[in-house]
């Protein structure tokens, strides 16, 4: 279990990514979901000892994290964000030097954690294909195999599915949730979808903080009963979010279906079952509209 307390950073240009964020992360996947710039690599990057907090604690099955990073290290799997360049050499000897930066010293046990890891990811036909001409979705296969040298006990994979097709999300979906029958993993995104299906338990970050946190489905089934759907023109968008609390809008057969949240069916609405997407979107625009006040005030003050 991984127990954040506190957590805060600013960084030099005054930049307050992390601000004052509690979580706590049992074993599963867990979803940390936000926009774009709401801290996620920030967050990912402090648990796994490459940068600094100004205050707060990280405490993983008694690792002091911030102040045991080596500890952590050794029991730590991270996919980075931007995995960034690849040397044009194989799958495998690629995975089998890394192994041995990691510290797998025995060449026997080396090939036999390498072969193992290149077949979990189903890569093992590709192993001796340069991993610069891999697809998308086997370059972050590949991530996760280089993230599990070592068998870690915590997963921390920043945006992975980003930019993967439907049928390699899917692929890389099934390798997630058979990893989290036995490790705790932190998967960051900024995709509803990744979250529904996979994360027992999820929090919202944005501008540093954590303005939700909870189950899923738990999360959803408070939003029911009060989401209405209407398909409009999309010349009709802005003439309806003055009138009505419209907290997503989607495209589907060339027509725009809003969502809107209320207690009472608005005329001309129909019912619609609450989903996640309800649930972050709701949740993030109240704490747009919180923090636009904040500005407000703070303007005329
Ligand atoms: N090294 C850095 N120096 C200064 N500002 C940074 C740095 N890294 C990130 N930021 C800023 O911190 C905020 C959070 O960024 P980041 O953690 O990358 O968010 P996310 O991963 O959710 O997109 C953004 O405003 C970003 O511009
Ligand atoms: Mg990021």
């Amino acid at each position: 279990m991984l127990t954040i307390k506190n957590l805060s950073k600013t960084y030099d240009n005054g930049v307050k990514a992390l601000d004052n964020v509690n979580l706590v992360i049992p074993k599963g996947v867990f979803g940390l979901l936000g926009p774009n710039g709401a801290g996620k690599s920030s967050l990912m990057r402090t648990i796994a000892t490459l940068q600094d907090a100004d205050s707060g604690s990280i405490d993983f099955d008694g690792v002091d994290v911030l102040n045991d990073p080596q500890a952590l290290r050794q029991r730590l799997g991270y996919l980075p964000q931007d995995f960034g360049v690849y040397p044009r050499i194989s799958a495998y000897e690629l995975l089998d030097h890394l192994a041995i930066l990691k510290g797998l010293k025995n060449k026997a046990e080396r090939k036999e954690a390498v072969e193992g890891l290149l077949a979990q990811t189903n890569l093992y036909q590709h192993r001796k294909n340069a991993v610069s001409g891999f697809s998308g979705g086997m370059r972050q296969r590949f991530g996760i195999a280089q993230a599990l040298l070592g068998d870690p006990d915590l997963l921390i994979v920043d945006e992975p599915t980003a930019g993967l097709d439907p049928e390699e999300r899917n692929r890389f979906h099934n390798l997630l949730v058979s990893l989290g029958e036995e490790k705790a993993i932190i998967l960051s995104t900024h995709i509803v979808d990744d979250v529904s299906e996979l994360c027992p338990n999820m929090a919202v970050l944005a501008s540093g903080k954590i303005i939700l946190q909870g189950n899923p489905i738990e999360l959803t089934n408070k939003l029911n009963g009060q989401i209405w759907r209407k398909a409009i023109p999309q010349a009709e968008v802005e003439a309806i979010e003055q009138d009505f609390n419209v907290i997503s809008k989607r495209l589907f057969a060339g027509q725009t279906i809003i969502h809107v949240i209320d207690e009472n069916a608005p005329f001309g609405f129909e019912a619609a079952p609450a989903n996640l997407e309800d649930v972050y979107f709701s949740t993030l625009n109240d704490h747009r509209a919180n923090n636009q006040d904040a500005v407000t005030v703070s303007q005329v003050a």
